[in-house]
């Protein structure tokens, strides 16, 4: 039987989501790809139950996530949660997001009012939990009205399925909306979840980050390692068939050449600063305070705990900032 390392807290520094009361890891743990039905479930055990003995004790899946089919990826969390970290619920964050594809037909996707009260359900039953942590949109849905998508999440809180809300995907104009239906309704929106890495700053330049940081909501950023392309693994050539998110594709349009060579000199100052390049990755996007936490993806423990060292200095020089921009820039 699985018992939590008693050690498990005081090592990481911990980080409130916004202005709320939800505070998370510095570090989290999605289970977008690879955990699912067509994975090995003992060695994906052991990843997640070793990120909860280290503190990190947030889970991030979607009703979309899985192969070979959707939904697999909250039935493989719903076993751990119900065996090795049941004496643990209270402790651990589970988010969730309903939006993209999970069954045919017009409610199986999107975010109406139907598309998210009878998700929720499913999601819960997946999980084999009563309800989760946060419950994000996983998209801005342009078919349905806003108010509407706002409506049903503030329900989902109030009938105590869901104990805080989240946005993902959405844009600036679109959170900006978001935010202020929230706020109408009194729901505790506390995280937009967007894609933000050394690579792609489109949440900087657009002025989301401010825009979250002036209301008071944390933004996490998914995909922190550009899909792994910010490690060790590829300063000698990135294969052809890596495989790049949607967010991400504008990362690889100046050649694999020029990013191998922005990863080597992006490595040479991580050396000087005593971190492996993912490290460093992960402490530069966390060296801002509104972003609440990076979630990483990771099949190896390894990995997990490498990474996790990135909260061991997030502190950055500003000739450092600079040197960092003049080689993401090239
Ligand atoms: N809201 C959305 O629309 C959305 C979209 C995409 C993702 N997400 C969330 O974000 C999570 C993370 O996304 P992601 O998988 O793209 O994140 P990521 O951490 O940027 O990339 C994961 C990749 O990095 C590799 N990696 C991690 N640490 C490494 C290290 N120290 N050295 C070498 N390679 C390393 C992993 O390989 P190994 O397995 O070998 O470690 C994996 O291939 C997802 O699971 C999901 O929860 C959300």
């Amino acid at each position: 039987m699985y018992k939590a390392n008693d050690d498990r807290y005081g090592h990481l520094p911990l980080r409130h989501a916004g202005n709320s009361g939800l505070v998370l890891p510095p570090v989290s743990l999605g289970l977008w790809r690879h955990y699912s039905a067509a994975d090995p479930f003992a060695d994906r055990r052991k990843v997640i139950l070793a990120a909860f003995d280290h503190g990190m004790y947030h889970f991030d899946v979607a009703d979309h996530y899985g192969t070979p089919y959707y939904g697999s990826s909250e039935q493989l969390l719903g076993q751990i949660l119900a065996s090795d970290l049941k004496p643990y619920r209270d402790e651990v964050v589970v988010s969730t997001k309903i939006g993209y594809e999970i069954h045919d037909g017009p409610f199986g996707n999107g975010t109406s009012r139907k598309s998210i009260l009878q998700g929720i359900d499913g999601s819960l039953q997946r999980l084999q939990t009563d309800y989760v942590d946060v419950l994000y949109a996983h998209r801005f849905d342009d078919e349905t009205p806003l108010a509407e998508t706002v409506r049903a999440l503030d329900d989902v809180v109030r009938e105590g399925k869901a104990l805080y809300i989240g946005i993902s995907n959405f844009e600036t104009a679109q959170a900006q909306a978001a935010i202020k239906l929230f706020k109408q309704l009194g729901t505790p929106l506390v995280l937009n979840q967007m894609s933000y890495n050394m690579f792609n700053r489109s949440v900087e330049t657009t002025g989301l980050l401010d825009t979250l940081d002036k209301a008071g909501v944390g933004l996490i950023a998914y995909g922190p390692l550009s899909e792994g392309l910010l490690s060790d693994r590829y300063l000698h050539g990135i294969p052809a068939d890596f495989e790049i998110h949607r967010t991400n594709t504008g990362t690889l349009a100046q050649g694999r050449d020029v990013v191998v060579a922005k990863l080597n000199a992006l490595n040479a100052i991580a050396a000087k600063r005593g971190q492996t390049l993912s490290q460093m990755a992960l402490a530069w996007l966390l060296r801002k305070p509104v972003v609440t936490s990076v979630i990483i993806g990771t099949t190896s423990v390894q990995h997990l705990e490498d990474n996790l060292k990135a909260t061991d200095n997030l502190q950055f020089a500003d000739d450092e900032l600079a040197e960092i921009d003049a080689i993401l820039k090239k």
